[in-house]
């Protein structure tokens, strides 16, 4: 959920392992015939019509599909509502922020920006990330169009150049991505996004090391599978190092200690080396994350030639279901005050653990929707064409 679109072939087994079971378990492309069409979210085009979304028209062609069902939930903004457990979790993640790493005045390093409108260019959304064109992530039977130029974001990645090109060396970008899929325990059209970004410059990032002074960014080399032709070793891993300790540092001050976490090596066209923090969970190895040093030619387009840097997207709902011990997706779409209450704390760190039988309520009258087909398994609705194709 968190980066299937947009990564190919793993470089590591356990990662194709993986890959491989969830296709057999029927998880396939639409055009394969296997895959039911997102229930309740089927495409309706009306070239010659003007949609008004979030104050703004927007002329209708033949790339428009958004449905009522999806519209509706723009500006529902789960994220910003207070006591939400997405939103508690987005707390949780800005005081972690705020504390830790904190500039040479006290003041915070991190921005965080969580009020963008998911309304984003295609060029935003893609090829600011430099995803090719021909990207099969860019299909529109996977995404959210409101016409040829603009989308609902798949990915809070679509915010990235903007911050960086506006200067920011650090921020965090919380906020609700649209993709097309199936309606299950696990899949829903609408999720959220927490994003990170942070740019080191060469003082800051080799300040610790003993005569950092003479160690550079940049070299022209060849691009292996550690590293871009145009880093050096030393930068990429004191940046990978960071990045790693970061992340890790996070999901411990909100899990705690006793956490089974693994990185899998993985592909994004906006970072390498690419990486993915799975948490054992149930018996499971669950995806949370995807991360990695992001690609220089990225960086430099957005003015920031003197860095290097690393980013991540985390999927909000996955950690919040690990979290909370929550059962369904659909739950967190739930204005139910019996399921809402339960995340009433009056200290945003106080542990909170989801009841379905509160009050003898079952599941479904909590759900908004009936269910479907249940897959409790986690199918990457990208992985199986992005497979097919080569970058
Ligand atoms: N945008 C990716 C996705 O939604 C997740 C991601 C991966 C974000 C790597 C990043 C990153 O910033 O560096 O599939």
């Amino acid at each position: 959920m968190v980066g299937s679109a947009f990564r190919r072939v793993a470089h590591v087994c356990v990662y194709l392992v993986r890959k491989a079971s969830s296709v057999s378990r029927g998880h396939q492309h639409p055009a394969l015939g296997s895959r039911p069409a997102a229930s309740g979210f089927t495409a309706q085009g009306a070239p010659g019509g003007v949609l008004e979304l979030l104050g703004q028209s927007y002329p209708q062609d033949d790339y428009s599909n958004l449905s009522r069902k999806v519209l509706s939930s723009v500006g529902r903004n789960l994220h910003n509502q207070q006591y939400h457990p997405l939103w508690l979790i987005k707390e949780r993640v800005k005081e972690h922020f705020y504390k830790q790493y904190v500039g040479r005045f006290g003041t915070p390093l991190f921005s965080v920006f969580d009020n963008f409108s998911p309304v984003v260019t295609t060029w935003q959304n893609f090829d600011s990330l430099l995803i090719p064109a021909d990207h099969p992530s860019r299909k529109k039977g996977d995404n959210y169009y409101l016409n040829q130029t603009y989308m609902l974001r798949a990915h809070t990645s679509a915010h990235q150049w903007d911050l960086l090109h506006a200067g920011l060396d650090a921020f965090l970008v919380v906020g609700d991505v649209y993709r097309r899929d199936q309606i299950d325990s696990q899949h829903y059209p609408v999720f959220h996004q927490l994003e990170g970004v942070r740019l080191f410059s060469k003082h800051e990032l080799f300040a610790g090391v003993k005569d950092g002074e003479s160690l550079q960014f940049f070299e022209q080399s060849s691009r292996s599978a550690h590293k871009q032709e145009t880093h050096t070793m030393e930068a990429v891993k004191l940046v990978e190092f960071d990045l790693k300790q970061t992340l890790t540092r996070l999901v411990t001050h909100l899990f705690g200690d006793d956490l089974d976490i693994r990185w899998v090596d993985c592909y994004f066209p906006f970072t390498h080396p690419s990486f993915e923090m799975e948490i054992h969970f149930h018996g499971e190895w669950l995806e949370v994350l995807g991360c990695g040093v992001m690609e220089q030619q990225l960086v430099n387009s957005a003015g920031a030639q003197d860095r290097i840097g690393w980013a991540f997207g985390l999927g909000l709902e996955r950690l919040a279901m690990i979290l909370y011990d929550i059962p369904d997706i659909r739950l967190f779409w739930s204005e139910d005050e019996r399921f809402l209450k339960q995340f009433r704390v009056s200290d945003i760190s106080q542990k909170v653990t989801f009841q379905v039988h509160h009050h003898s309520t079952s599941m479904q009258e909590l759900l908004l929707f009936p269910s479907s087909a249940s897959a409790n398994t986690f199918p990457n609705p990208w992985t199986h064409h992005a497979q097919q194709h080569s970058y």
